[in-house]
């Protein structure tokens, strides 16, 4: 065969390969990497800004749930986790809600009383608050984004996850935002900034300015129950919140 011949016979699979992809891509299938595959190149600097760099990676592939192609799949695979020892302290396992193909993305930091009795997050006085951010704030549905936490059990008493309970579950969140893939996560207090950013500044020094996420825009701001202790920083928030309804509407393009 001739390299002309060649040449548009690799065209004409390529072709096949884009629109099996994009038809797969708009049946909402996943493409998770193999153990065996070549990986693709990481973009995970903690500043590098562009939206676009490669999530893939986030999940180490050999984990429970790493081949799950959907937030149903995860969620099965997680099970009845009894993976750290929150487990022997939950009512429920509180995995996350809303959109799962939102663009917008909040995490906190884990369950409280109300989440863990009624295994949905931010459902409590926090939880109205932040729904007051998205639905008034925002103007959009609370069931437009998707809200889950860094770990998916109740710490006892309320308290900071721990490092081996964070450590068990943050796998599961890696691969939540693998698979809802935001195009802005806004990271809901300190514990939960300091988890995902792997940083200890204070939250004060986080927040109101961008961040990247392996490569996807995250916003730090003040969590809701602080704000309910601290009203007067409400204003600070919605200076954050400001920012991220420019960046959906594509006006810091
Ligand atoms: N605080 C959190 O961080 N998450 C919840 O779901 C509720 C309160």
């Amino acid at each position: 065969m001739s390299a002309a011949n060649d040449a548009d016979e690799l065209a004409a699979l390529a072709m096949t390969l884009k629109r099996h992809l994009e038809r797969r891509r708009r049946a909402g299938v996943r493409v998770s990497p193999k153990a065996d595959a070549p990986q693709a190149k990481t973009v995970n600097s903690k500043n590098d800004s562009s939206l676009g760099g490669a999530v893939a990676d986030l999940f180490a592939a050999t984990t429970a749930g790493a081949q799950a192609n959907s937030l149903e799949e995860l969620r099965a695979a997680i099970g009845d986790c009894q993976r750290c020892k929150l487990c022997s302290g939950r009512t429920h396992i509180v995995f996350g809600v809303g959109n799962p193909r939102a663009k917008l993305m909040f995490v906190g930091e884990g369950p409280g009383r109300d989440e863990d009795l009624q295994g949905e997050p931010f459902v409590g006085r926090a939880g109205q608050l932040l729904t007051d951010i998205i639905t008034k704030g925002i103007g959009i549905k609370r069931e437009d984004v998707y809200i889950c936490n860094v770990v998916k059990c109740r710490p006892p008493e309320n308290r900071n996850p721990e490092p081996d309970e964070v450590a068990a579950c943050e796998p599961f969140l890696k691969k939540q935002i693998d698979l809802v893939r935001p195009e802005i996560i806004v990271g809901l207090g300190k514990f939960a900034v300091q988890t995902l950013l792997k940083s200890n500044a204070p939250i004060s020094k986080l927040r109101g300015k961008w961040h990247s996420y392996h490569g996807i825009k995250l916003m730090p701001t003040f969590h809701p129950a602080y704000l309910l202790r601290n009203p007067a920083d409400k204003k600070l928030v919605w200076e954050d919140i400001k920012q991220v309804i420019k960046e959906l509407n594509g006006e810091n393009a």
